[in-house]
């Protein structure tokens, strides 16, 4: 069985499989009528990961207002963690908010997240902030990258990618 997997948009027939991943990750996961309703807007850009002969293996999404996006989750299957998809699926959001006219990309994510945090910091996302009780039994980190169309941004984005190909990753 292949272990690479695609990163494509995310369709309504995925969803059945994304609710249940998520579901499996989150302790408050999206319902289903949530995935179909963010699918249906224009300004919101859905990618899952697909491994052949598995499925879905991860998924992440991005709402873009003006110049600002806004990351509204990522999640990868519990036993494909640590190959790098969620660092190729934010790299395939970052490129959509680019895409849709974005300068500054933000989200929020646990305190306690660190493997996560780091991921973003990664992608030059710096803590801003705190969003009290955000979660219903966390507060929030919040964390922007800014000037994403900038040139030390675009190098920035480069280094990650030679290292998905040096890893063989991508
Ligand atoms: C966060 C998440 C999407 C990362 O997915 P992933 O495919 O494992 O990420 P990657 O393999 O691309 O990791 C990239 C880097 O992030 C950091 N990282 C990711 N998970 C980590 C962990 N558990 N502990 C420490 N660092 C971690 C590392 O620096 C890692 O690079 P390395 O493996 O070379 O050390 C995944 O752990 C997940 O789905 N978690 C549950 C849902 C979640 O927390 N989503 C984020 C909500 S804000």
């Amino acid at each position: 069985m292949s272990e690479f997997a695609f990163i494509r948009p995310m369709t309504r027939n995925d969803i059945p499989a994304v609710a249940t991943l998520e579901q499996r990750i989150y302790d408050s996961p999206w319902s289903v009528r949530v995935f179909y309703d963010e699918l249906a807007m224009e300004n919101r850009r859905y990618l899952v990961a697909e491994r052949d002969g598995v499925g879905i293996v991860g998924y992440a999404g991005l709402l873009v207002v003006e110049s600002d996006a806004h990351i509204t989750t990522l999640a990868v299957e519990p036993r494909a963690r640590r190959h790098s998809l969620g660092t190729r699926l934010m790299m395939d959001l970052v490129a959509a908010a680019i895409e849709s006219g974005a300068d500054h990309i933000t989200l929020e994510v646990r305190m306690s997240n660190q493997g996560a945090q780091r991921l973003y910091q990664k992608f030059g996302f710096a803590p801003v902030g705190l969003r009290k009780d955000y979660y219903r039994d966390e507060d929030a980190l919040v964390m922007w990258a800014n000037d994403i169309n900038g040139l030390d941004y675009q190098s920035r984005l480069m280094g990650v990618r030679s290292d998905l190909t040096a890893a063989g990753h991508v």
